[in-house]
């Protein structure tokens, strides 16, 4: 079964043995791939996965969520995302580009203190307070995906997933408890 080709959309895989993703924090401090990223993923591909899911790629520098976070905010990153999509994509393994924002789960120094979320509702474990996000930062990083997106497809990756669980900032707008808005409903 494990052995099994399946397609996703467009995407042949070759067998069902994923990778989920697991942020790596072995990007530079601006979040360009760095040697030691390549290296991982290298072995990773080298085990045989069908499918590997790279660690969330922050879409813009508010939404970062660990020091060493792979960016996908900039052009400046497509070569080194480049480099990074082709070490896992050994023997036609393929390879996914979690962009990601971590939204109210940022740590405030990673983000000028500008803790972002869809309401003003504290986060129980971290216990800070996030900003609310105005209508035009929403639309910018709703933009901000769909960049990140592009900057993985010029790379070379097979596709993206977008982090929308774990209380990040995609789940924090699905979620109720996190999102009071009554705007554009
Ligand atoms: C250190 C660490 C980092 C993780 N980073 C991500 C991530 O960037 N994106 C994501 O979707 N899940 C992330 N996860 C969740 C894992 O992909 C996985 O869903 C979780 O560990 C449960 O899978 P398991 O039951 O196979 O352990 C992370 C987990 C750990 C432990």
């Amino acid at each position: 079964m494990s052995e099994e080709p399946i397609r996703i959309g467009r995407m042949q895989i070759k067998n069902r043995l994923v990778k989920a993703a697991i942020v790596e924090n072995l990007a530079t401090e601006d979040g360009q791939v760095a040697n030691a990223l390549i290296r991982l993923y290298d072995k990773a591909a080298h085990g045989g996965a069908g499918l590997i899911i790279t660690g969330g790629a922050f879409v813009q520098p508010g939404g970062r969520n660990v020091r060493f976070q792979t960016g996908a905010h900039c052009n400046e990153l497509i070569p080194g995302l480049a480099r990074l999509a082709r070490a896992g994509q050994v023997n036609g393994t393929r390879m996914v580009l979690q962009i990601s924002h971590g939204g109210r789960q940022c740590p405030p120094h990673l983000v000028d203190g500008d803790v972002l979320a869809p309401s003003p509702v504290r986060d129980q474990f971290t216990k800070i307070m996030p900003r609310a996000m105005t209508e035009d930062e929403i639309k910018e990083t709703i933009e901000a995906f769909g960049r990140a997106a592009g900057r993985a497809q010029e790379a070379g990756f097979d596709g993206v997933e977008i982090m929308a669980g774990h209380g990040y900032l995609v789940n924090e707008f699905l979620s109720r408890r996190t999102n009071h808005r009554r705007d554009q409903l």
